[in-house]
């Protein structure tokens, strides 16, 4: 891959070589691209010799307009270490120097950033809210939550270090599913009872946005079926249907199943809807209790295992409370799924809402992989490594 590695001004500048070194001995082709602080952490002589090629730092020099040459050229661009003023730059469309034309310039390309700064800098709301807008663009940052962690451990907001970064970039070349269609549902359902109310739960969708995620920057097109969530998504790769109910999400993931080499089915659907929906908002009766019919929805899951062709992997998600594995290992077999990821509702940080989430992946073929409680984002990249190695 022909990969843009941007430098910016922070002290882990100083790590910025061996990155290009991994890179380069990964099977990349690399040229580096700085800002002019960077070059006061960083020389450009070390980086020229490790990356083998002139480095981009200055717009104006000899007339050339390499952002346009380079953003050509590059099918990946990282920037390691991302400070918050770059951050800051990207988010508010300012191209004021050569990286920063140049990440303007590389739209509709991946983007991993790794942020490194100050402590308090990392939490400064204007660099939380600027992080949160690169993400819903589909920039990927490796590190933030280790970012975080680092910032509580030493004081620090350190880089993930080379070999994270070298491994994250790497990753979407590794896994196979570069060019697959994949079907990921997401979020809750809603069942109408009548017409202000319904029946729901507290899913939040986030597991199932960082499945579509993974899969979108790992290079395959993804169908993501969502239930209502607040959650926002833009990637030039996964293509977005919002449906209420489990009827609709039925419709639709039946409907594009037949055309995708697999599905991750981590939506939360109600097993159950009212056998009625009344047409206005229902009234109090009077008496003292009231009596809602429900009759069965379709297993969403259970059909596609029935459809499913020999190509095609399928992955379910269980939330058991007791007899955990024996009861997914079941499901896994019942309804004809190739993995089947197991969250426990006994273990603390996992599960609806929250952010991170531990989880137990069962395979067809006897295969058991235990994560130790980690972010969501970094679960979705677990699942897709694990179901696509
Ligand atoms: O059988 P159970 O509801 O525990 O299975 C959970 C798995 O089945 C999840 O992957 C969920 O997305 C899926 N499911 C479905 N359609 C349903 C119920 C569950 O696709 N009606």
């Amino acid at each position: 891959m022909k990969i843009v590695v941007g430098i910016t001004g922070g002290i882990a500048a100083y790590k910025a070589p061996e990155l290009v070194r991994l890179l380069k001995k990964a099977g990349h082709e690399v040229r580096c691209a700085a800002t002019g602080h960077a070059l006061e952490f960083v020389t450009r002589v070390t980086l020229e010799t490790v990356s083998g090629a002139p480095i981009y730092s200055d717009l104006f020099a000899s007339g050339r307009t390499e952002h346009i040459s380079l953003k050509d050229w590059g099918e990946m661009l990282v920037v390691a270490p991302a400070t918050a003023n770059i951050i800051g730059k990207v988010a508010g469309g300012i191209a004021d120097d050569a990286l920063s034309t140049l990440l303007l310039a590389f739209s509709g390309k991946p983007i991993i950033m790794a942020p490194a700064m100050n402590c308090e800098i990392w939490a400064h709301p204007a660099v939380q809210r600027n992080v949160a807008l690169l993400k819903s663009w589909g920039i990927r940052m490796v590190g933030p939550e280790e970012g975080e962690l680092a910032c509580g451990v030493s004081g620090v907001g350190r880089m993930a270090e080379p070999t994270l970064i070298a491994d994250a970039i790497c990753q979407g070349e590794r896994l196979k599913v570069k060019g697959e269609r994949w079907l990921v549902t997401a979020g809750p359902t809603y069942e109408r009872i009548d017409s202000v109310r319904f029946i729901g739960n507290y899913s939040s969708g986030k597991m199932g946005f960082a499945l579509a995620q993974a899969l979108g920057d790992a290079g395959a097109d993804v169908e993501l079926v969502t239930g209502p969530t607040s959650l926002s998504i833009s990637h030039p790769r996964i293509h977005r249907t919002s449906i209420e109910s489990a009827r609709e999400m039925y419709a639709a993931a039946t409907e594009v199943f037949p055309h995708c080499n697999g599905a991750i089915l981590s939506a939360a659907v109600a097993d159950y809807r009212p056998s009625e929906c009344a047409d206005h908002k229902l009234k109090k009766n009077g008496s003292e209790g009231m009596h809602l019919d429900l009759v069965q929805n379709p297993d969403i899951l259970a059909t596609l295992g029935n459809m499913k062709t020999s190509g095609q992997t399928l992955v379910g998600f269980a939330l058991e409370t007791d007899n955990e594995e024996a009861n997914a290992q079941r499901k896994l077999e019942k309804k004809n799924l190739d993995y089947i990821v197991l969250n426990s509702l006994r273990d603390k940080g996992a599960g609806f809402g929250v952010d991170t989430n531990k989880v137990t992946i069962l395979s067809r073929d006897g295969k058991r992989r235990e994560s130790p409680l980690l972010s969501k984002k970094e679960v979705a990249h677990l699942i897709v490594e694990t179901i696509t190695a």
